[in-house]
């Protein structure tokens, strides 16, 4: 089988924040379309890995590639430019606005277009017509009215995933998305995950395994900002070391 164009690539990437080696000499690839869970405990690196992919802080160390190309020494703009998007682990939407003028703010806010400023924004066709697919797809639609602050908990997470594809990410990093979630509320993320469109390459971090092992092909573990293991899910889902660290089985 022929080998899939390599979306993202870490090599040997590290960070130390004075004594502390938060990722040390971790290498990782991210296959066009590939799903990937990045598993590890808390205070693991996980979202200090994505801080160093994305730029926002530099690497002590090591190289990130997108397409081939390295980006290491790239602000975030640029990789943001060439089709990296995010979401945090904490939450980042405006509650007292609407689901559209959510979407929509993240929608022009991407765009450079020559602002006409007493004109209302929905009555720019190009913003609305994005708006309006990324709702759609997403299935918000209906909810598009609702403020976003009287949407279940499970909803704000899911739309933020839909601010990040405004940009039209090839590579999404996702940062446990359903962090404080309910059981079913976790089961609806990961169906929402798996209908998002598969040439988007994902880098997921989780701690939910129902939701990463739902959603991912392979995972890599960290543990002490190293890399413990990686693979196909079901051969890290029965991994020893694994199990004994992260599933609590020793
Ligand atoms: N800016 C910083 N300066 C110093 N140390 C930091 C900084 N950011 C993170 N750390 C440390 O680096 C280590 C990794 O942190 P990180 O936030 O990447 O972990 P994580 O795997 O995302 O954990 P969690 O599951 O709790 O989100 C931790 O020991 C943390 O205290
Ligand atoms: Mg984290």
């Amino acid at each position: 089988m022929a080998e899939t164009e390599t979306a993202l690539e870490l090599k040997s990437v590290t960070k130390q924040f004075g004594g502390l080696m938060a990722v040390n000499d971790v290498t990782l690839r991210l296959g066009q379309g590939e799903r990937r869970g990045i598993l590890g405990p808390n205070g693991a690196g996980k979202t200090t890995l994505f801080h160093l992919i994305t730029g926002v802080l530099p690497l002590t160390s090591g190289e990130v590639l997108m397409y081939g190309q390295d980006v290491s020494d790239w602000k975030t703009h640029r990789r943001v430019a060439m089709g990296m998007a995010r979401t945090f682990q904490i939450t980042s939407l405006f509650p007292r606005l609407s689901v559209m003028d959510n979407v929509i703010l993240a929608v022009q806010g991407l765009r450079k277009m020559k602002m006409v400023m007493w004109r209302p924004l929905s009555s720019f066709p190009e913003v609305f017509e994005k708006t309006e697919q990324l709702l759609t797809q997403a299935g918000f639609w209906e909810l598009k009215d609702t403020e976003v602050r009287n949407l279940s908990h499970g909803e704000q997470r899911q739309l933020e995933i839909v601010l990040a594809l405004a940009s039209d990410p090839k590579v999404l990093l996702l940062d446990e998305p359903s962090a404080g979630l309910a059981t079913g509320e976790s089961r609806e993320m990961a169906d929402f995950l798996k209908s998002l469109d598969p040439n988007i390459s994902i880098l997921i971090i989780e701690h939910d395994l129902d939701v990463i092992f739902e959603v991912a092909s392979h995972i890599s573990v960290l543990h002490y900002g190293e890399l413990l293991t990686d693979g196909p899910a079901d051969q890290i889902r029965n991994d020893p070391r694994v199990q004994e660290i992260y599933l609590g089985k020793g």
